[in-house]
């Protein structure tokens, strides 16, 4: 018996890498070379990290890592872009305000952004011993339904959720639409990209359909990749943290409703989204999930990864493009694009 618990120990040790890293922020304004290209400015407003290439127009065909000067990401040689849509607090008088990030837990000096992990298996397996393959130069993909307003049309992205953070590291329970209750701490949006590949594209016309969430079971319980999409990538997973705190204080709707719109005018939270375009320089990525390191810095640059500090991340920035206030002073009458809040037509 004693031997055997040694032996699971040994195997324990993980075999490839999972890493969770912060990005500062580096823009917020609208632009979306994804969905968008080209558009200045593009419908609604995004927050962006990631390396200063970003533009209203991202060839796949470019280097991104050869014509980014830095990156807000604390891997130095991760010039990917990460972005989200943006939150807003609606007033009771009808104006909007914009919601400001915080960075998150061990991240707390960071100009706001987002955290971001790479997983081979389930974030709580220590052994993460699958084998995956990184992402190729001009990848990109999206995430979402922004026109989703109900629980149906949004139940194929049970992978983009929100927690209300009564404390700084809660994480549990997870919901789909916006919470409605005052959070003590903010509240964080969790999104978590498919994770199997069609092996071809590099992207697609509706941005999703190359890649897809496994055929049966999830990421987590190891489920198989289907047929048509059969190459496993590694779990891209965001954490967004939303300073809704600050609003706590104001007058809110009545009770069982939210506050929260979303910078393209949904007010129900299931209209959430991501989007991802690839950057890491050379071979990076793909060295880092080959290194056994189980959220351990020390192990993780074994693979030779530099990690920047807090202050590096913060100082890359970018100017905006699109001059106009996104509602970070000001309160405005209608969202940036001229959105205005829309409920699922049964609440209202
Ligand atoms: C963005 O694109 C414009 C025009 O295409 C170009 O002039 C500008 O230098 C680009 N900005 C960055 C940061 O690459
Ligand atoms: C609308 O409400 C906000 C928040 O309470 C307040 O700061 C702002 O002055 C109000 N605007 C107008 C025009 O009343």
């Amino acid at each position: 018996m004693r031997c055997s618990s040694v032996f699971a120990l040994a195997v324990a040790a993980p075999a490839s890498a999972i890493v969770r890293f912060h990005c500062s922020q580096l823009v917020v304004e609208r632009l979306d070379p994804l969905v968008s290209p080209g558009m200045i400015p593009s419908p609604h407003v995004h927050q962006i990290v990631g390396g200063n290439s970003f533009n209203a127009t991202m060839h796949p065909e470019k280097d991104m890592p050869g014509e980014s000067t830095c990156t807000t990401c604390q891997f130095s040689e991760d010039f990917s872009n990460y972005w989200t849509a943006v939150l807003y607090f609606r007033a009771q008088n009808g104006t909007y305000k914009r919601v400001p990030q915080l960075g998150n837990n061990q991240y707390e000096k960071a100009n706001g952004g987002l955290t971001i992990y790479y997983m081979q298996d389930a974030i709580y397996d220590p052994a993460q011993k699958s084998k995956v393959t990184a992402f190729k130069p001009g990848f990109r993909m999206f995430i979402g339904d922004i026109n989703a307003r109900s629980l149906s049309e949004a139940a194929r992205f049970r992978y983009l959720t929100y927690t209300c953070m009564d404390t700084w590291t809660q994480r549990q329970p997870e919901t789909m639409a916006f919470p409605t209750k005052k959070c003590k701490e903010g509240v964080m949006i969790t999104l978590r990209f498919p994770t199997c590949w069609d092996g071809k594209n590099l992207d697609s016309p509706d941005h999703m359909s190359h890649m897809s969430y496994p055929e049966t079971g999830t990421f987590e319980s190891g489920g198989p990749c289907p047929a048509t999409h059969p190459v496993r990538m590694s779990q891209v997973m965001y954490e967004v943290l939303w300073d809704t705190k600050r609003f706590n204080d104001l007058d809110w709707p009545a009770a069982g409703s939210n506050p929260w719109v979303w910078s393209f005018g949904d007010a129900t939270g299931y209209g959430n989204h991501a989007d991802y375009v690839f950057g890491w320089k050379g071979d990076a990525l793909q060295r880092i999930l080959d290194t056994p390191c189980y959220f351990d810095e020390p192990a993780c640059k074994k693979s030779g990864a530099t990690l920047q500090s807090l202050e590096e991340m913060n100082n890359c920035r970018l100017k905006t493009v699109v001059d106009e206030d996104i509602g970070s002073d000001a309160w405005l009458d209608a969202l940036p694009g001229g959105f205005q809040a829309q409920y699922h037509p049964g609440d209202v």
